[in-house]
């Protein structure tokens, strides 16, 4: 059809060309040439015009777009897998969120077998039913539980190795399954060790009265961070786009649908970011979220997390809570932070402090912390059901 009428108007614009008479009589080869030219013109002009209007400009135009100001600014030409895979994240991406009459935020968990601080949980949930639902992925041991909230919320779970891609799949595996609830607005990824630091009400405002996802991405260019990369990651991810980051996420829906729909980069830290890879161990739970999320929608991340932990210690792992630890003023304390802070792993380390920012304001930056031994759990539960501190 479109052909058909540019071959019409290229021909009625050639018959209005005033030429002088005695070039009306062009041998046949010139004139065919003319018309060929005309007609290539208004075919590219077609073609780039329509493209643009659809979101597709970013091939063709890439400075006059911006719908896709998002990303960074690639420092070469993408692939034709790359294409497909930013074409259908940026539509999931702008895609109008569509409405819940009941919005609730889905909780899961990852634990080894029982919910050791199941019935501190479920003086959290005590009283919002309706406003949140529980998963639970239990790698080893069928939980035990405690709390009703918590009974037959298990999903078919998988083995688990700490390190591994088995540890994304799981995480991969909990989120599929709280996105068959249209309800589940947010997500929120939770260890064994993890503790609530405020109510219920609290949470549920914190993280859903926002359009962000809170997913810790630093870049620490020491043997911890960019040292983990390896140049198999080439193209789609560059080492300066490499990131790190702590597991424990807060996602949004939209982030969650395009963590399943994505299997090009989930691809790379599988097969390249894992224990003993060329003699170092990479850990994809630290490096593809963060990552992925930074390539991919950096602004529509917090670059923290909301689980608070303590490596201040300066140990392999971070500060485990004894129950002689476990007091008012510890809760306190940790609930009025406002400022995150990352260290670098290179040998003059260097430390990072950026705002907690909510919506525009500087507010506490933690909802949960971790690591808490089981014997804290009674202490935890006195606390926790003195109100007048969380
Ligand atoms: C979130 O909402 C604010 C305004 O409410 C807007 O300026 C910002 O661009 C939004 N961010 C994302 C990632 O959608
Ligand atoms: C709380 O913070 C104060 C000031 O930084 C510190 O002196 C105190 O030891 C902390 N208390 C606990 C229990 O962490
Ligand atoms: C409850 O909190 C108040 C202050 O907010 C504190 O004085 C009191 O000791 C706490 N009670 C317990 C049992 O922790």
């Amino acid at each position: 059809m479109k052909a058909a009428q540019a071959w019409r108007i290229g021909m009625r614009d050639t018959q209005i060309l005033p030429l002088p008479r005695h070039q009306a009589r062009l041998k046949k080869p010139t004139w065919i040439i003319i018309l060929v030219s005309f007609v290539c013109v208004f075919l590219v002009f077609a073609y780039v015009y329509p493209l643009q209007n659809s979101g597709a400009c970013y091939i063709i135009l890439s400075s006059s777009c911006n719908t896709f100001s998002n990303w960074l600014p690639p420092s070469r030409e993408l692939s034709d897998d790359e294409i497909a895979s930013r074409v259908v994240i940026n539509n999931i991406l702008n895609m109008p969120s569509t409405e819940s009459n009941n919005p609730k935020i889905a909780f899961m968990f990852l634990t080894v077998g029982s919910l050791r601080f199941e019935k501190l949980w479920h003086q959290f949930f005590k009283g919002h039913d309706g406003r949140f639902s529980i998963y639970i992925h239990a790698s080893r041991e069928k939980p035990v539980h405690s709390s009703r909230y918590f009974i037959n919320r298990e999903i078919r779970s998988g083995k688990v190795d700490w390190g591994k891609i088995s540890m994304v799949d799981a995480e991969k595996r909990l989120l599929a399954n709280a996105l068959k609830d249209p309800d589940n607005r947010h997500f929120v990824l939770l260890s064994e060790s993890c503790v609530p630091l405020r109510d219920f009400d609290y949470v549920y405002n914190y993280l859903m009265y926002i359009n962000i996802s809170f997913i810790d991405s630093f870049e620490d260019p020491g043997p911890h961070g960019s040292g983990r990369y390896s140049e198999h990651m080439l193209p789609e991810v560059e080492k300066k786009f490499f990131r790190k980051g702590a597991q424990w996420f807060t996602m949004k829906r939209q982030h969650a649908i395009i963590v399943m729909a994505d299997s090009l980069y989930y691809k790379k830290f599988r097969d390249y970011c894992r224990p003993g890879m060329e003699g170092r161990n990479c850990y994809a739970d630290e490096h593809y979220l963060p990552t992925f999320f930074h390539i991919l929608d950096p602004n529509g991340i917090a670059k923290w997390s909301v689980t608070h932990v303590d490596w201040s210690e300066g140990k392999w792992h971070p500060k485990s809570y004894k129950k002689q630890d476990i007091s008012h003023q510890l809760i306190k304390n940790i609930t009025s932070i406002t400022k995150s802070v990352h260290v670098t792993s290179e040998e003059k380390k260097k430390t990072m402090i950026m705002p907690c920012m909510w919506n525009g304001i500087n507010r506490p930056c933690y909802l949960f912390a971790r690591k808490f031994l089981p014997e804290t759990l009674d202490r935890m539960i006195d606390l926790f059901t003195n109100q007048t501190m969380f």
